[in-house]
């Protein structure tokens, strides 16, 4: 699974990768993933000691990227189409944050979008009564202050800095621009959407 998120980010020109994982995973990792030379990217790894959450899990990437815009994928997560025009047009305006958000039928497992219209206005994190059907997919692209952000974050009610709040305080700040996505997207956090997931790429492997 691991495989899809470094294909996209290596066919979207992203050749620097830092993988973060738990010390219970990270031996596996290493072992197939090495250098990343099979990939053509490089691999740097860092440990999360706990699940701390997505938001602290990005807090260990502040040297690695030193200073430069970023885009962070979640492992799980699979998407049919490139995330090149996403990149694309992060770096156009590499000041500003972007979320990309896709329809689902089982919103309350994820980060929901509020919507006015089209416009977003806020993201509530796994609502027992999500406001819309929109999740807020895995793949986020932030400019280098998001360091600064996420020192200002507390845990949430599950014990976890999200990332929902990184992407509120964007929000709150002006600098937040989410896009709908096309293409299947799937997590794998579940029995039944990792099933789905490998149903999916059986169907229509996923375009690098
Ligand atoms: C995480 C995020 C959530 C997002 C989801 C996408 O959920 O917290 O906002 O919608 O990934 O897969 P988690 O994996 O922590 O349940």
């Amino acid at each position: 699974m691991i495989f899809y998120p470094i294909q996209k980010l290596v066919a979207a020109g992203i050749e620097d990768i830092l993988i973060v994982t738990g010390t219970e995973h990270m031996g596996d990792f290493i072992s197939l993933l090495g250098s990343g030379k099979d990939f053509h990217c490089a691999l740097t790894y860092r440990v999360q000691d706990e699940a701390g959450g997505i938001a602290q899990a990005l807090a260990l990437a502040e040297r690695f990227t030193g200073g430069q815009p970023m885009c962070v994928m979640l492992g799980d997560n699979i998407f049919e189409n490139p995330i090149t025009p996403l990149i694309t047009e992060f770096l156009a305006e590499p000041g500003i944050a972007r979320i990309l958000i896709k329809e689902v039928p089982d919103a309350e497992r994820f980060g929901v979008a509020e919507l006015d219209g089209t416009n977003v206005i806020r993201i509530i994190e796994k609502p027992e009564l999500p406001p819309s059907n929109f999740a807020v997919t895995g793949v986020y692209c932030y400019p280098s202050d998001v360091f600064d952000i996420i020192r200002t974050l507390e845990p949430s009610e599950r014990g976890e800095l999200e990332i929902t709040d990184v992407n509120n305080a964007y929000l709150a700040q002006g600098r937040l621009r989410a896009a709908m996505l096309d293409g299947y997207w799937s997590d794998a956090g579940t029995f039944p959407s990792l099933a789905r997931a490998n149903e999916l790429v059986r169907q229509s492997p996923p375009e690098a």
